[in-house]
């Protein structure tokens, strides 16, 4: 056998291992994404292999350099790895967006798409600080500890605290015109905090908000979600109806404390779901109660909001809404989400960790066909 046989082969098995090796934000073989700029094997063993990247300065660039590296040097005959990092031209990525997302002219939302998967949750309040934000994170962290893909929209334009809830300070990363949201505790996150320097506050107007919304719905690249969940605003302000229009399939998670107040105007924010037609998943009480050293209950914004809630809007929209779970107040959901690592993972035992998770467990079980309760028809129901 020749020298030059033997070396072919080994660099076809480099090739073979190349194909392992997923690209760590478009999740997809770098084989398959043109980032493969050449394999060389010197007779000694020592492979040489060019990648290109998507983008100069890639934040992955030292994620990619070990995951090759570690792939090649698994190819039997491989005494020595070196990767050498190129950028791809403006045709480069020119292709590869083409490859990954078709040639559509206008940007396309693919969860309002006829026949996505992806089941879509907006949460919701009237009333602002009722722990929107702290309940959007821990769902998503939770949903992805079971493993499934989950995305999360920073849709909160005024506040954007997800990113710092989840733990996260990295920006995303543009390829062409399509954005590679960040990860942190494997949920992808995209905010307008990502996009805006420092803690600027941002004055945005309704048709920004959702010309923005759009853009963070068509031009990031989730891919395959299981669950989309974006925190909105509170209020019923301009976003909860752009929201509607852009992904008519999204169905409206309702967050309410216990107290009568709360209760009223998350009724309010529920029952815009009969102007938008959007269905709703069921309503998540939370602070509902305070555990004391001696294990009895402080109620400490009264008690009863959730299930007020839940029933009210049951009558306004003729079909069950579920008062899916009751979320104590413990000191520490709040510490967690200022350190960034959501309850449910930090101290998924905590009161507090597993009534979320019970909430996550029932917003992910149902099958798609029961979610919620389409308006406007009066479906038979068992
Ligand atoms: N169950 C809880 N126990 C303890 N603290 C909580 C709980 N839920 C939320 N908090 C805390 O209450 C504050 C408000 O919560 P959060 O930011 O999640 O509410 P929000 O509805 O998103 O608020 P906003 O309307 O300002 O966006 C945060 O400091 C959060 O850590
Ligand atoms: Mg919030």
């Amino acid at each position: 056998m020749s020298t030059t046989e033997s070396t072919s082969t080994v660099e076809q098995a480099v090739r073979a291992a190349l194909a392992t090796v997923d690209d760590p934000e478009i999740h997809k073989p770098i084989t398959d994404l043109g980032m493969v700029k050449g394999v060389s094997v010197a007779p000694d063993g020592r492979a040489h292999v060019g990648v290109y990247l998507t983008v100069a300065g890639c934040p992955m660039r030292e994620t990619i350099t070990s995951r090759v590296t570690e792939a090649v040097s698994k190819v039997s005959g491989i005494t020595a790895v070196e990767v050498e990092l190129d950028v791809m031209s403006d045709e480069q990525r020119t292709e590869l967006r083409r490859s990954l997302r078709g040639d559509a002219a206008e940007p396309v939302i693919p969860f309002a798409q006829p026949g996505s998967l992806t089941r879509v949750y907006c949460v919701a309040s009237g009333k602002g600080g009722v722990g929107k934000s702290s309940i959007t994170v821990n769902l998503a962290a939770a949903m992805a500890a079971k493993g499934l893909s989950v995305g999360v929209v920073d849709a909160d334009i005024y506040g954007h605290s997800v990113p710092r809830m989840l733990g996260t300070t990295d920006r995303p990363t543009k390829v062409e015109n399509m954005i590679m949201p960040p990860q942190a505790h494997g949920v992808k996150v995209i905010s307008i905090g990502m996009f805006t320097p420092g803690n600027d506050a941002v004055v945005w107007r309704g048709p920004m908000l959702h010309r923005a919304l759009q853009q963070f719905l068509a031009d990031v690249y989730w891919g395959d979600l299981d669950v989309l969940l974006l925190d909105l605003p509170p209020g019923t302000g301009d976003i909860a109806i752009s929201t509607a229009q852009l992904v008519p399939n999204a169905e409206l998670l309702v967050v309410t404390t216990p107290q009568t107040a709360a209760a009223e105007v998350a009724e309010r924010a529920g029952s815009i779901a009969l102007q938008t037609r959007q269905r709703l998943a069921g309503v998540v009480e939370n602070m509902s109660w305070m555990e004391m050293p001696d294990g009895t209950r402080m109620e400490v914004f009264g008690s009863g909001g959730g299930q007020v809630v839940a029933d009210s809007l049951t009558r306004a929209i003729g079909a069950p809404v579920p008062l899916l779970g009751q979320v104590p107040l413990e000191p520490q959901l709040r510490e967690c989400g200022d350190s960034g690592n959501p309850i449910v993972l930090a101290d998924p035992e905590s009161a507090s960790a597993q009534a979320l998770r019970a909430v996550a467990e029932k917003l992910t079980v149902r099958s798609r066909g029961l979610a919620g309760m389409s308006l406007n028809i009066s479906p038979v129901r068992k």
